[in-house]
This record gives structure tokens, sequence and C-alpha cells, in this order.
């Protein structure tokens, strides 16, 4: 019984289609949910020259578990030991890009990642630690759901769960230039 609903839930979720383009702050849920890493620019601690520069690097992230309708908050496993969460506890303002070109979507239509047709979403905001307790359980199961390897990874690293507190969010997901939803809109949204 479990494992044909469970596949039911999981082969409607794989047909699920990206919602209207004109519905920005949907496609900007949608985008949060299919993505299961992205790029996130920080701005660089490390020695002069770099310091103070733009310093993007990949992170995988979550907003809740596959063939769930997900959170949009996107919730990422760090550790002190990596250079761009260095930068971080210098200066926590970030922004970090999603797009659809990482999953089949974008190759299927035929979409160049560049192209607003191959969407994509760029996020600034805070990254924050978060702390013990059900959202942290929530970002545990969300994380290690889409990244089993995590559990796997060195203890003595003393990983934490952090997230993005979203304070701006940029859509392109069609031709005509780049939109904004405010953060209400896009958590309001229903993906
Ligand atoms: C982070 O960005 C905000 C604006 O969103 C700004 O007020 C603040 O000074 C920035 N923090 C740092 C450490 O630069
Ligand atoms: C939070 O949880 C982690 C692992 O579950 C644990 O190692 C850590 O000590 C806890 N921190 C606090 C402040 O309770
Ligand atoms: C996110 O940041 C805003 C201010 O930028 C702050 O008011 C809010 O408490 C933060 N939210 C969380 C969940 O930390």
């Amino acid at each position: 019984m479990w494992p044909l609903v469970f596949g039911l839930l999981v082969g409607v979720a794989g047909r699920v289609e990206i919602p209207p383009h004109e519905d920005v702050a949907r496609v900007a849920r949608f985008v949060a949910h299919s993505s299961d890493w992205g790029a996130l620019a920080t701005l660089s601690a490390q020695e002069p020259p770099m310091r103070g520069q733009p310093f993007a690097n990949v992170f995988s992230v979550s907003d809740g578990p596959v063939g769930s309708r997900g959170s949009g908050v996107p919730y990422m496993y760090l550790t002190a030991l990596e250079i761009s969460v260095q930068d971080l506890q210098m200066n926590a303002n970030a922004s970090l890009t999603l797009s659809l070109a990482q999953t089949s979507y974008c190759k299927k239509k035929g979409y160049d990642p560049q192209s607003p047709l191959c969407a994509h979403v760029i996020f600034s905001g805070v990254v924050e630690k978060v702390p013990n307790g059900t959202e942290a359980d929530f970002a545990k199961t969300a994380l290690f759901s889409r990244h089993p390897e995590m559990a796997t990874w060195p203890p003595d690293h003393n990983w934490f769960f952090a997230k993005l507190n979203i304070t701006n969010v940029w859509v392109l997901d069609y031709f005509g230039g780049i939109k904004t939803v405010t953060p209400e809109e896009y958590f309001n949204a229903v993906p």
C-alpha cells in the first residue's frame, strides 16, 4: 500500500510542470524546490587583493524533501572550515542563484542556461545558523533526503544547519527583463 502511494506521489511530482511565467512568485518557488544545489556568492574574507571581492561557490541546498510542497527556504549544511563560510563569518550578506539548468527541463526544451526561458532565481539576504529545534530537524530531513552523503561527512568538521534569510528575490523566467517579487509574495505562493 505505502510503496504504491509513494510511487504515485513521486510519479505525479515527476510530471509537475513549471507554473506560467506570469506567476512569478510561483515560478520562483518552483525553481527553489527543483534545485538540489546553487551558487552562493559571498564577499571574500581572504587576504588582499581578494578581500572584499565577490566569490561564488557551489553549495548543496534543499527547501524540503522531493515530493513535498517545499518551504521556499534554502537550507544548507555548513562548516566553519569552508572558505565561503569564513566569508560569511565576516559578512553574512550573500546571494544564492538557483537554476532549472540543473534539472532535465531546460535540456528537454532546448533552452540555454543563460536564456531567461531556462528559469533562474537570484535570492539575496543573510545566511543564518538554524538553532537546534524543530526547524533544524526540518532542515536535516530536507537536506539529508536529497543529499544522503551528508550523513557521512566527517563529524569533526562541526557541521551545522543554515539558511538564507531571503530579503530580495529576482526572477528570470521570460523575455522582457528581470522581475522581482517580495519575500511575502514568494512565501505565500503555492508552487
Ligand atoms: C548587509 O546588507 C544590508 C542591506 O541589506 C546592509 O544594511 C548591511 O550593512 C550589510 N552588512 C554588512 C556587514 O555589510
Ligand atoms: C545541537 O545539536 C547537535 C547535533 O544534534 C549537537 O552536537 C549540539 O551540541 C547541539 N547544540 C546545542 C546548543 O544544543
Ligand atoms: C530575517 O531577517 C529579517 C531582517 O532582515 C529579520 O527581521 C528576521 O527576523 C529574520 N528572520 C529569521 C527567521 O531569522
